[in-house]
This record gives C-alpha cells, structure tokens and sequence, in this order.
C-alpha cells in the first residue's frame, strides 16, 4: 500500500542518534537497538578504563554482558545483510548501491574488533593481566568510534535509501523473514528486553508498549528490569 508524506510514522528520536530520515516505515526498533548499541559501547570503553585489573568477578559480569551485547549487534548485522541491503541493490540507483556496499563492508570491519574485545574481557576474568586490559581499552575505544561511524553512516544515507524504495508492508516481510521474532525463545526475549530498553526515555518505550503486541513486551520488562538493573550496577560499579 502507497502511503502519502502526511500519513508518515513520526520517527523515534534517542540520545546519541545521529539522523531519522522521514518515510513510511517507523523504524523505531531500529533506533532502539542502535541506542543500546551505542549505550554499552560507551559503558564498556568507562569499564575498561576503571576497572582494575585484579576485579576478576567484575571482569567476568563484562564478559557475561559483552555476549548479549556482541549476539544482539551480530544478530543485527547478519539481518541486514542477509534481508535488508538485498532487497534495495535491485531498487536503487548505482548511488544507493555503493551505499549499501559500504554498509556490509562496514559490518565486516567491526565484527574482528569485537572479537578481539571479547577475548581480552575473558583473559581479564581469569588472570590479572595489566597489560592485556590496556590492550582491551585501546580495542574496545577502536570499536566504539568504528561502530559510531557506521551507525551514523547508516541512519544517515542507507536509512534514507530504505524509507525511498521500500512501503512499511515490505519492511514487515522481511522482519518476519529474517528476525523472526516470534521464534525466539522465551528465555532470549528475558534476556533482551530489559537490555533494550535499559536508559530509554520512558515515553519512547509507552510508544512500544502502545503497539499491537507491545503488552507482552511491557509484562516482560516489569517482570525483568529490577534484576537487570541490580546486575548492570554490578558489571559497571567501576565506570563513571
Ligand atoms: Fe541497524
């Protein structure tokens, strides 16, 4: 179904988000998890920093929390590859596809710096190791600023390109296609849903919640967030 400027979603807007380019498709999943992307990158480059080397027990909660962290971005990254950019390159002019061929390769420079951060955070839960945590500080900062840069690059241009070419009815296939959210297990949504909405303004998450469905993410977050909110005190109590 064509829709018209004036019946366009008003898109999210979140703290760190560089741009929201108007169309027909509320892209605010997209926005949230870019926020919790930018939100523990931010976090983790803070903990790195403070956190002594000795604190195995605060090195391993990092550990713990850079897996849901690095699963959600790859989780995301592998949708978008294997869904999203595919089904513009036909659409769009020889512009857009450069585009669309920067953002896989960008994907494909952060997943080796991701890496790499997960190894030193496992090396520091199990040793005292100076010199690996001023190694992970320089590599966890390296990830930051290449995922700022993408994600920036993204929300700019290739969302600009998917608000164009494609109708919300399309951008519903392949959400159904790729993410398959209603396949995933009960215990992965616990897992993922406070760590979503963790720090986003509560009237963005009531546009959640208002959506059809979005009353099962509201009993999932009342029932999951103080735990969460106990464990992230935990894993960040040496980051300002
Ligand atoms: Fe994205």
């Amino acid at each position: 179904m064509s829709t018209t400027s004036s019946t366009w979603p008003r898109q999210l807007r979140l703290p760190g988000q560089v741009a929201a380019p108007d169309g027909p498709i509320d892209m605010k999943m997209m926005y949230l998890m870019h926020h919790a992307f930018r939100r523990d990158l931010d976090l983790f480059v803070a903990a790195v920093r403070a956190t002594p080397a000795d604190e195995r027990e605060t090195w391993a909660l990092l550990a713990d929390r850079w897996d849901t962290f690095a699963e959600a971005l790859h989780e995301h990254h592998t949708v978008e590859d294997a869904g999203v950019w595919p089904a513009l390159v036909s659409l769009g002019t020889a512009q857009d596809v450069a585009t669309l061929e920067a953002m896989e390769s960008e994907h494909g420079e952060i997943d080796p710096l991701l890496e790499g951060c997960a190894a030193g955070l496992r090396r520091l839960a199990e040793h005292t190791d100076e010199d690996a945590r001023a190694a992970l500080a320089v590599r966890v900062t390296a990830a930051r600023e290449s995922l700022r840069r993408h994600l920036a690059h993204e929300e700019t241009d290739a969302i600009a390109i998917i608000q164009r070419l494609l109708s919300a009815e399309d951008w519903a296939a392949i959400e159904e296609e790729h993410a398959n959210p209603k396949g995933t297990p009960l215990a992965k949504v616990a897992r993922l849903v406070p760590w979503v909405a963790y720090g986003v303004p509560r009237s963005a998450l009531d546009r959640v919640f208002d959506e059809p469905g979005g009353r099962g993410f509201k009993v999932i977050w009342w029932c999951t967030r103080g735990r969460f909110a106990r464990q992230h005190a935990r894993t960040f109590r040496y980051a300002a």
